[in-house]
């Protein structure tokens, strides 16, 4: 009985593979992302692979072309051959059979691939995008990396060669700008590709790509390394009939999209038995990075690393030959995020944190110079524009857990211009720029108004560093225009004016519940510094108000009659419900400010309006956020959590959506919300960091 079960399956598996194909389904771990993150680590380096249905292929790396994040192809190409055949592992080049992808799994810091190549090797595929929170050195490196292991699949010997190129798409999102390259080794043996816009538009972008710095492709230069730079058809033909490139340089110089210039590299493996593993890295290399308006007025600012390497291709050796060392350290944070997120919330929780990891990374950049860094973070997709404060406040959660001195760099760059009276309303600015990477303020005071929420988040993101760093001198050095913001709040939190809040996608309202926490929250936080930092009169009147306010709030803000009771959106308007994600502050910072009552009552009423993939954002639309959802559960009973959770990691495995993971969308089907834009590759995911935050408490004592 069992023996004949075991030749009939034999006998399917070989009809299915001669009748049907390759019929063969990758596995996917531990979910099917909407869009699998290939070589992310900033905003300009920020390359995916579609795979939700609505424009992906389901998350296969051979047959479709990767796409820098706002949708323009970014072409890097793949391909093998075995004992003379030529097969596709990654891209859309014309010509070769695909590979058979059968696995595909992702870390914090790694998109994997496993290829059965016409059953006679197997390839392991592993794009590497590190994150040093404690390694600025590291982590002001734009590089990701590329590791293919082959290896023999059947036991015998096979004849292989490797090759991949990128193509001159990278270097500017204006495909009719005239791309420049080179091709040459470094003194340690390192063969590169140069690319790059050869009219370079110092702090510009087009479609959000950088029009200036110097693009690296790169791979140790052993014995049967060839290379060649030329149109697509001519350096891929030659691979594909020959497994090697002649070693020349195309130096027509030309459009991006004329007879599209690509730059490939072709290794002869020689006879594979065993394992042999091929190292590329690709990056991008500004020397200045960023405008800032800052104590001084404006001036430039540069790349951190340029104050560690003299020369780029010294950076370029170093990311190269730092293999190992990336690979360790990823791994410790890969499983540093892994045992600490099954803790909290389990591997659904884990699936949803090891997603967000690199999304969130990948908008920020270190800035400066050995004496003073800053961090820039950039409002990806939503409107490009830089330090957003109401983006940083969804962010900051994973720099409270991973690293709270980031948090401290991405602050002072907003204290530093408003300090130095460069914006002149009264509360706290909305951003410092309208486009990254300018970073030139708003003098006439004409940002996007959004004033309680950004001195509320001002406040409660400035105590969360201090406390996590015990830095009281920050703390003092502030006081004075956190003590503006606070006088602001307590003029305008408790009945708050018709306004935005930060979800300014769902319109103006007044009286808005969830705004309204989150300002006396704020002027709870200022008690709290006032009080650490000697100001006692100010830390009691600022505590009076503050309890005062949130006494009133419960009257305003609660359905009490409804069943089960719950919070409103708006004041008075009992039907109306929202996600009250503004409570997280009460508890990242230890306030208590806010009655546990509030708290399980939410835990209470959220599973009673949850649909599929969540909890509606508020009541004018099923449409929800990732992140407020994970603002919710970190504070809500061990149930609810649990429901968030689950509802999140599912929707990341089933959503359509195709493009880097959307924090907005449809709780009922999981697509892009039906009356809305689209939101791409933010890093608001950083919050989904919410709960581990949490774990991040100060120090005892440090609460006042
Ligand atoms: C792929 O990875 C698996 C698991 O680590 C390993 O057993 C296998 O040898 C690797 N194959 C190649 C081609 O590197
Ligand atoms: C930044 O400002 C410069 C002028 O200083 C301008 O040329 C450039 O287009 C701006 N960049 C963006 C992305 O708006
Ligand atoms: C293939 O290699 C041979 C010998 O090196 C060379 O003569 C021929 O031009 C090459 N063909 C292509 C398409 O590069
Ligand atoms: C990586 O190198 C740094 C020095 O730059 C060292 O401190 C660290 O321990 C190394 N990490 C690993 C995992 O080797
Ligand atoms: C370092 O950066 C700070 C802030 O931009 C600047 O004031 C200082 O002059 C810089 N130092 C050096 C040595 O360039
Ligand atoms: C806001 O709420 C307060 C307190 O309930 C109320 O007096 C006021 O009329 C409300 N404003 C609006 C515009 O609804
Ligand atoms: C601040 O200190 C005052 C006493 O000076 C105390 O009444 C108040 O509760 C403290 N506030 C907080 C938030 O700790
Ligand atoms: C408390 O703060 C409010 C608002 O800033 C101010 O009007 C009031 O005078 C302060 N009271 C005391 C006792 O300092
Ligand atoms: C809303 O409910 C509260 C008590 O839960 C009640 O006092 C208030 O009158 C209700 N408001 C309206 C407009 O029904
Ligand atoms: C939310 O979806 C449900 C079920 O499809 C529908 O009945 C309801 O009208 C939708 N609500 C809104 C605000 O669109």
């Amino acid at each position: 009985m069992k023996f004949l079960s075991q030749a009939l399956v034999v006998v399917c598996a070989t009809l299915f593979g001669s009748v049907f194909g390759d019929v063969a389904a990758s596995t996917f771990s531990p979910a099917r992302p909407p869009a699998i993150p290939l070589a992310v680590k900033s905003p300009y380096l920020s390359t995916w692979l579609n795979a939700g249905s609505d424009g992906g292929n389901g998350g296969y790396l051979a047959g479709q072309w990767s796409q820098f994040w706002a949708g323009q192809t970014a072409a890097w190409t793949g391909m093998i051959r075995v004992d003379g055949t030529t097969y596709t592992w990654m891209g859309a080049p014309t010509g070769p059979a695909l590979v058979t992808q059968k696995s595909f799994e992702y870390t914090s810091t790694k998109s994997v691939f496993t290829m059965d190549v016409g059953g006679l090797v197997e390839m392991n595929i592993t794009f590497l995008s590190t994150i040093t929170p404690d390694d600025q050195e590291r982590q002001s490196l734009i590089f990701s990396y590329l590791d293919v292991g082959v290896q023999s699949l059947d036991g015998k010997s096979h004849d292989v060669q490797l090759y991949t190129d990128i193509s001159a798409e990278w270097v500017s999102g204006d495909h009719s700008a005239v791309a420049q390259w080179d091709q040459d080794t470094t003194s340690d043996g390192i063969s590169y590709h140069k690319v790059y816009r050869q009219t370079q538009l110092l702090f510009s972008e087009t479609a959000d790509q950088a029009d200036w710095g110097y693009w690296y492709y790169a791979t140790k230069k052993v014995q049967g390394l060839s290379f060649q730079s030329g149109s697509d058809t001519t350096v891929r033909g030659n691979f594909q009939s020959n497994g090697s490139l002649p070693n020349t340089k195309d130096t027509d110089y030309r459009a991006i999209n004329a007879q599209y210039p690509v730059f490939g590299f072709a290794s002869d493996l020689g006879t594979v038995s065993g394992s042999v593993s091929t190292l590329y890295t690709l990056g991008l290399t500004q020397e200045q990075a960023i405008q800032f308006d800052g104590a001084t007025g404006v001036v430039p600012l540069s790349s951190l690393w340029t104050s560690y390497f003299s020369k780029e291709t010294d950076a370029l050796s170093f990311v190269y030959n730092d293999f190992a060392n990336a690979t360790q350290t990823a791994a410790a944070l890969d499983s540093k995020i892994s045992s600490d997120s099954i803790g909290a919330g389990g591997q659904d929780y884990l699936t949803i944190t090891s997603l967000a990891a690199r999304q969130a990374f990948g908008a920020i950049q270190l800035v400066g110079n050995l004496t003073k860094q800053y961090l820039f973070l950039k409002e990806i997709s939503s409107d490009g524009n830089i330090q957003t404060v109401d983006v940083i406040f969804p962010f900051h959660p994973i720099l409270v857990y991973l690293k709270p001195e980031l948090l401290k760099l991405l602050l002072d760059p907003l204290f530093e211009n408003q300090e130095s009276g460069q914006y002149p309303n009264m509360y706290s600015m909305h951003d410092i720029g309208s486009h990254y990477p300018n970073a030139t303020g708003h003098p006439d005071g004409n940002d996007e108004q959004q004033p309680l929420e950004e001195c509320g988040n001002m406040l409660i993101m400035t105590l969360a560093y201090a406390q996590r760093a015990q830095d009281k001198a920050y703390l003092t050095q502030h006081y004075k225009i956190l003590k503006q913001w606070t006088q602001y709040l307590i003029q305008e939190a408790l009945i708050p004016a018709n306004q935005i809040s930060t979800d300014d996608f769902a319109g103006s309202l007044a009286n808005q519940t969830n705004l309204a926490l989150k300002g006396i929250i704020g002027i709870e936080a200022m008690a709290v510094i006032a009080n650490l930092t000697g100001n006692t009169a100010d830390g009691a009147n600022y505590t009076s108000i503050a309890h005062d306010y949130i006494a009133k709030w419960q009257v305003y803000g609660i359905a009490h009659d409804a069943t089960p009771p719950h919070t409103t959106l708006g004041y008075g308007l009992n039907d109306t419900h929202g996600l009250l994600y503004n409570l997280y502050g009460d508890q990242e910072l230890g306030l208590k400010l806010v009655p546990q009552a509030v708290y399980d009552m939410q835990s209470t009423f959220y599973p009673s309006v949850a649909e599929t993939y969540g909890v509606p954002l508020d009541t004018r639309h099923n449409y929800t956020k990732s992140d407020w959802q994970m603002f919710a559960a970190a504070i809500a009973s061990t149930d609810t959590k649990a429901m968030f959770i689950s509802k999140v990691a599912n929707w990341i495995n089933d959503t359509p959506t195709s493009r880097a993971e959307t924090d907005w969308y449809e709780s009922t089907s999981g697509a892009w919300p039906v009356n809305g834009g689209q939101f791409i590759a933010r890093p608001v995911v950083g919050g989904h960091f919410a709960l581990l935050a949490l774990q991040s408490q100060s120090a005892a004592g440090f609460h006042n």
